[in-house]
């Protein structure tokens, strides 16, 4: 089953939040489009795929989808974002897997293997902390990617876990583009 997302009135939703345990509800400057809803239905959190028209997502900016009752990030990157991604010593990451459902489990944590395009520009990623599942925020923390302000985790433009408790890279769900402006997920 698939089910197309319109960014209705983009950028008029801005919603943060943490998924159920920790209760924590952060605003703040940064702030990210929503697309959906803030309550969906049963029968939309069911959908095994979503389509999202990504053509209104400028470089440097990304939109913010639930699927399958998650959030996930879809960030269009700027050339400083991806070359500050592609010049990481894949020494230097605490997890090295690329985490990414589209490629085996041996593949490794270059940002190659994460980005969707070839180009580098699309990062498609869930919006969830990997140390116990706050949303990050971003463009914030030491390395110009994702902080989660929970509890302290750095995250690089890739998506990858760089300095505090979170132990993986943020994972990066099936997803494909299905025409030029149109990614599916799932
Ligand atoms: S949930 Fe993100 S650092 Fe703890």
């Amino acid at each position: 089953m698939s089910h197309t997302d319109e960014p209705q009135g983009t950028r008029r939703d801005f919603l943060y939040y943490a998924t159920a345990g920790s209760g924590v509800v952060v605003t703040g400057a940064a702030v990210w489009p929503l697309v959906n809803q803030m309550n969906p239905s049963a029968d939309v959190l069911a959908l095994a795929s979503i389509r999202v028209d990504v053509s209104a997502i400028d470089p440097g900016t990304q939109l913010t989808v639930l699927w399958q009752g998650k959030p996930v990030f879809i960030r269009a990157r700027t050339e400083d974002e991806i070359a500050q991604a592609r010049a990481v010593d894949l020494a230097d990451l605490p997890d090295q897997n690329a985490e990414n459902e589209n490629l085996g489990p041996e593949a490794d944590a270059t940002d190659e293997n994460r980005a969707l395009s070839e180009d580098g520009v699309w990062l498609v990623q869930m919006g969830v902390c990997t140390h116990l599942g706050c949303v990050p925020l971003g463009e914030q923390g030491d390395f110009g990617g994702w902080f989660c302000p929970c509890h302290g985790s750095h995250y690089d433009t890739s998506g990858r876990i760089r300095k505090g408790p979170a132990p993986r890279n943020l994972p990066v769900p099936v997803a494909q583009f299905v025409d030029e402006t149109t990614i599916e997920l799932g």
